[in-house]
């Protein structure tokens, strides 16, 4: 029986998670607490799923017995770092910030592209934040796929990883950055702007726009920036691609 080491991810969690060493290869355990059996098996069923639609995620192992009570997920383990670590990080430059988010968002407007083609819900990450995507070997891989979306409608799933990823960009590399990082969202997305058009369409309601409005006062405080300025500048660019 090989030892199990704790880990601690940076993030909260509710799960428990740890390290194995075996054959000289490092494996990461998920070990799920709350409605374990559920998530670990959406988990697993959309691993899979986005390997086979061409997406880098970890590997997982099916073949392992662990002293744990079950369910635990065994996968590869990703020795690089979350884009919320290298976004934070204040050493990195933004040169390279910028150019890793063009590539999160080349990456991301492929999928999308998949997904609004066939309105495959499955293609849509439900719990999209920084701490869920990892830098290894130059490559972006996903991961944390335990998640049930709440929302029902398909292309407000679409828009709202859209919309979350771009607030979580900014939140970390600082809202000075927003007028930037949305020209790279449009660029990457020249040939699916419809996409980006649904983002406006699905955030900038005519009734949801006054709970933006409000919230974003409250985020105003923290400094933080607000779904609604994001789609505000989106528009503006949209608008001006448009007339160019
Ligand atoms: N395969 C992996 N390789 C390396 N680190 C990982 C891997 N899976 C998860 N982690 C680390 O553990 C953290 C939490 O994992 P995650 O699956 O996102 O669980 P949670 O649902 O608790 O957010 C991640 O943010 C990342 O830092
Ligand atoms: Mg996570």
């Amino acid at each position: 029986m090989s030892k199990l080491e704790a880990f601690h991810p940076s993030r909260n969690t509710d799960s428990a998670f740890y390290i194995l060493e075996r054959s000289q290869k490092t494996y990461l355990v998920k070990h799920y607490k709350k409605n374990a059996e559920e998530r670990y098996s959406r988990e697993k069923r959309m691993l899979k799923y986005w390997k086979e639609s061409g997406y880098h995620v970890p590997l997982f192992y099916d073949d392992f017995e662990l002293e744990l009570s079950q369910p635990y997920l065994v996968m590869q383990f990703l020795s690089g770092k979350t884009l919320a670590e290298i976004f934070s990080d204040e050493t990195v430059s933004y040169d390279y910030k910028l150019k890793l988010i063009e590539k999160l968002f080349i990456s991301c407007s492929k999928r999308h592209t998949q997904a609004l083609q066939n309105l495959d819900r499955e293609l849509i990450h439900r719990d999209m934040n920084l701490d869920n995507i990892i830098l290894y070997e130059d490559k972006l891989y996903y991961i944390d796929f335990e998640h049930e979306s709440k929302v029902k409608v398909f292309k407000k799933q679409l828009a709202k990883e859209i919309s979350t990823l771009c607030r979580r960009i900014l939140n970390l590399i600082g809202p000075e950055y927003t007028e930037e990082t949305m020209t790279l969202l449009v660029k990457s997305y020249t040939h699916q702007l419809k996409i980006l058009h649904l983002v406006v369409k699905f955030s900038y309601g005519r009734i949801s726009r006054i709970f933006h409005m409000l919230g974003a006062r409250e985020n105003k405080k923290h400094n933080l920036v607000t779904k609604y300025e994001i789609v505000m500048v989106l528009k503006k660019l949209l608008k001006e691609h448009k007339s160019s």
